[in-house]
């Protein structure tokens, strides 16, 4: 049974795998078996990645500087993964943004169109770029979109990002829909309050981590290993009868 985690001979693609939870959800796929194409801005961040994927495990990793937001980056991962590689077994739109926090009456509208193009846009045209790949060759494949606890509730201060992330989530079941056919399965992860730069101001504000902390029933938060495990199981064929779900990783803030 634990074969069916085993993710040997897959390709991946982790955006936003230079930190955080891309890097930890990276590190777990390659030493799960998988080669992992490593995608943010800035490529220093992948190197330091892939040389940690080379010293721990014998698989390839492939650091691709492009910005999530930017179809033409996207268009060229894509193709840089299939040419390097010949396919791609797995996509993990991680790379996610929130410029902002206030009321969304007082927000700039350009805070709006990048928070949905890096969170929205930007997992779409890749899911779909992968997704066409994937019915192309027929051996199907897995789509994972890192979404948050925020597209579940609508979460005041962070109007835009909750509403890209809810967003995320329907993109999650439509294209489950639209993909089952072709043996793709598409799902999204929802992770509470994780140990992060992007989560930094949270936790670092007592007075917002102590409301999320009394909020959770595991009473802390969390850190990026702990997206890991929900991420291999939706990867791997452990989880093929799976599709269209959003499976929340919070220390039971939802049920
Ligand atoms: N941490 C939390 O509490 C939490 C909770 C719920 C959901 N999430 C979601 O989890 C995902 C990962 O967040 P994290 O907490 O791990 O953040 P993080 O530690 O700040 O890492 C963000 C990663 O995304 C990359 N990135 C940022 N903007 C990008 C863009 N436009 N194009 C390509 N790559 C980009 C960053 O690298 P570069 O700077 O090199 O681009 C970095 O690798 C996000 O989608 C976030 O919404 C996080």
């Amino acid at each position: 049974m634990t074969d069916r985690f085993s993710l040997h001979g897959k390709r991946a693609i982790v955006t936003g795998a230079s930190r955080g939870i891309g890097r930890a959800i990276a590190l777990g796929f390659a030493d799960a078996g998988a080669d992992v194409a490593l995608v943010s801005r800035k490529l220093e961040g992948l190197q330091a990645v892939a040389k940690e994927i080379e010293d721990r495990t014998p698989q390839r990793s492939l650091p691709i500087a492009a910005h999530m937001g930017r179809p033409a980056d996207v268009d060229r991962m894509v193709e840089e993964v299939v040419s390097q590689w010949g396919a791609i077994d797995i996509l993990v739109n991680n790379a996610g943004t929130n410029p902002v926090m206030g009321p969304l009456m007082d927000m700039d509208p350009a805070a709006w169109d990048k928070i949905m193009d890096v969170n929205l846009k930007g997992p779409y045209l890749a899911s779909v770029r992968v997704a066409r790949a994937m019915v192309e060759r027929g051996e199907g494949g897995k789509i994972i979109n890192i979404s948050s606890g925020a597209s579940l509730d609508p979460a005041p201060m962070l109007g835009a990002y909750s509403i890209s992330k809810a967003a995320l989530n329907h993109l999650t079941r439509v294209l489950a829909k639209e993909c089952g056919h072709a043996k793709i399965c598409v799902n999204a992860i929802a992770p509470g309050l994780i140990e992060t730069a992007f989560a930094a101001a949270l936790i670092q504000n007592p007075a917002i981590h102590q409301g999320v902390v009394r909020q959770t029933p595991l009473g802390r938060h969390g850190q990026p290993d702990e997206i890991v495990g929900a991420a291999l199981f939706l990867a791997s064929s452990a989880s093929d009868f799976i599709t269209g779900q959003v499976v929340v990783v919070d220390g039971g803030v939802h049920m």
